[in-house]
């Protein structure tokens, strides 16, 4: 699903029809959010609008769907076309081969404040979240992992800011697939994986029961997983919810129109507790969600 093979130096081969509805709820609330605060003054002065990217890409994304290859705007490049358009864009990727289509972006808008930052998202984002002043500036922040690389400490940090609206693609089936079926297939550094994520380790107890079988010698197995995607991804909602002051239902991504089981679950969470705030994000953000 993931590969990157013969990827064109630009572009970045990873998607399918659930990336082309991520993008597109996306792309919506970017503009929605521009549009509420442009002329919102803040003591007659409107705030400044970033628009942060944690996991940026190339600006172009290669899709497969139903067997045809075709190639969209990615994230950034999306980010960049929205009119009324951000005040500030910073593009965080880890990745060296994408910096170059990075930079050729910033150099195809040369009238737009684009900052480019490469490093590991955890990283960069507890320093952008540390480097404005959060009561005169607010953010649109996407979180666009392929697996499990954002960590709770991240989401904690980005909560504190209190100004940061938040897109997650929460990476479920990248969660399912570490959560083996017998704990005692869980190695170290998966438990640390999903603890990381989770920011929690309640969900050792909360996904595993003790096996109702015993092995062939009349042993019992130990302790197997018997949560189901659903209960899984409950989960994450509560922890979400414990972190920011809404979160909105997620929509969830299958790889095919036939389903089955979830890829992804899109989340929207809002960091600013003010009323007011929460209910203009949330009022665009189901708008859209409920629109796609
Ligand atoms: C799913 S892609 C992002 C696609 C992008 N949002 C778009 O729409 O074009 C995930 C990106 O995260 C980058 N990445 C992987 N691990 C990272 C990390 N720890 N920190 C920052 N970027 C990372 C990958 O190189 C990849 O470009």
């Amino acid at each position: 699903m993931f590969e990157e093979e013969n990827v064109p130096n630009d572009q970045h081969s990873f998607g399918g029809s659930w990336t082309l509805i991520k993008l597109a709820t996306l792309e919506k609330y970017l503009k929605a959010f521009n549009v509420a605060l442009k002329d919102k003054p803040l003591k007659n002065k409107p705030f400044t609008r970033i628009y942060i990217d944690g996991f940026a890409g190339t600006g172009r994304c290669d899709i497969t769907i139903s067997g045809e290859k075709t190639t969209v705007d990615g994230s950034a490049r999306r980010a960049l076309l929205v009119n009324p358009g951000f005040d500030k864009f910073c593009f965080i990727e880890l990745e060296t081969k994408k910096m170059a289509a990075l930079k050729l972006l910033q150099e195809e808008y040369p009238d737009k404040a684009i900052e480019i930052i490469q490093s590991d998202a955890n990283l960069a984002l507890k320093q952008v979240c540390k480097a404005y002043n959060w009561k005169n500036t607010r953010a649109v922040l996407f979180l666009d992992p392929y697996g499990l690389q954002l960590q709770w400490s991240t989401l904690e940090q980005i909560a504190e800011t209190k100004a940061i609206d938040v897109w997650y693609l929460f990476p479920l089936a990248g969660l399912y697939r570490q959560m083996a079926k017998n704990a005692n297939a869980l190695d170290v550094d998966k438990e640390n994986a999903i603890t990381r994520i989770l920011g929690t380790d309640e969900w050792k107890q909360v996904f595993y029961k003790p096996s109702p079988q015993d092995d062939l010698f009349g042993y019992n197995s130990g302790n197997v997983r018997d949560a189901s995607h659903k209960e899984i991804l409950q989960f994450v909602s509560h922890r979400l919810n414990t972190l920011f002051p809404a979160v909105l239902e997620p929509k969830i991504l299958y790889k095919n129109k036939d389903r089955g089981a979830p890829l992804f679950a899109l989340y929207f969470g809002i960091s600013n507790p003010g009323q007011k705030a929460i209910v203009a994000a949330k009022n665009i953000a189901n708008h859209i969600l409920n629109s796609i």
